[in-house]
């Protein structure tokens, strides 16, 4: 087990496209376990692969923070296959240290993701889990949830996140 870099904003990798996961193996089962290990370190409810580096649809999620086992969720080249009502809450990103923003998104959503063994399954999540499940798939498309504000309020975020970094 071990804590990764998490990768912050401005990094090309955010970017760029992901592949699928193919045939699981224990690289992918370590990785699993160091995203898990990563996200509690930095008291996140979630982090996707592209964050520690890795281009690859996977995200994991834990709305508990890493209190309870049974929250763990692996999110395996998911998609979004249902959304329905609207929530607007505070929302972070372990990738934009220090800057927390008020995002619009669905209630409730309902992802389809692979499991380990290939075979798929539908979870659902709602309130905060569906914010979580939308924030790791955004990561996925290359999207940071700073991207749903507008130009101007985004572009003065930006340049008082990279004074802050610079310090
Ligand atoms: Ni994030």
């Amino acid at each position: 087990m071990a804590v990764r870099q998490v990768l912050t904003w401005g990094d090309p990798r955010l970017k760029i496209k992901n592949q699928d996961v193919g045939d699981w193996n224990p690289e992918l089962e370590q990785l699993v376990e160091d995203m898990f290990e990563t996200m509690v370190a930095q008291d996140g409810s979630g982090i996707a692969a592209p964050q520690v580096g890795i281009n690859i649809n996977m995200a994991v999620v834990d709305i508990s923070g890493g209190s309870d086992p049974n929250q763990k969720v692996v999110l395996i080249n998911p998609v979004i296959i249902h959304e329905e009502g609207e929530q607007t809450g505070s929302e972070g990103c372990l990738s934009i240290p220090g800057v927390q923003e008020t995002i619009t998104r669905p209630m409730k959503v309902i992802v389809k993701t692979r499991k380990p063994d290939g075979t798929w399954q539908e979870l659902t999540g709602e309130e905060f889990l569906a914010r979580a499940f939308c924030h790791e798939i955004d990561h996925l498309n290359g999207r940071l949830f700073v991207e749903y504000l507008g130009a101007v309020k985004r572009g003065i975020i930006q340049r008082k996140y990279q004074k802050q970094q610079k310090q």
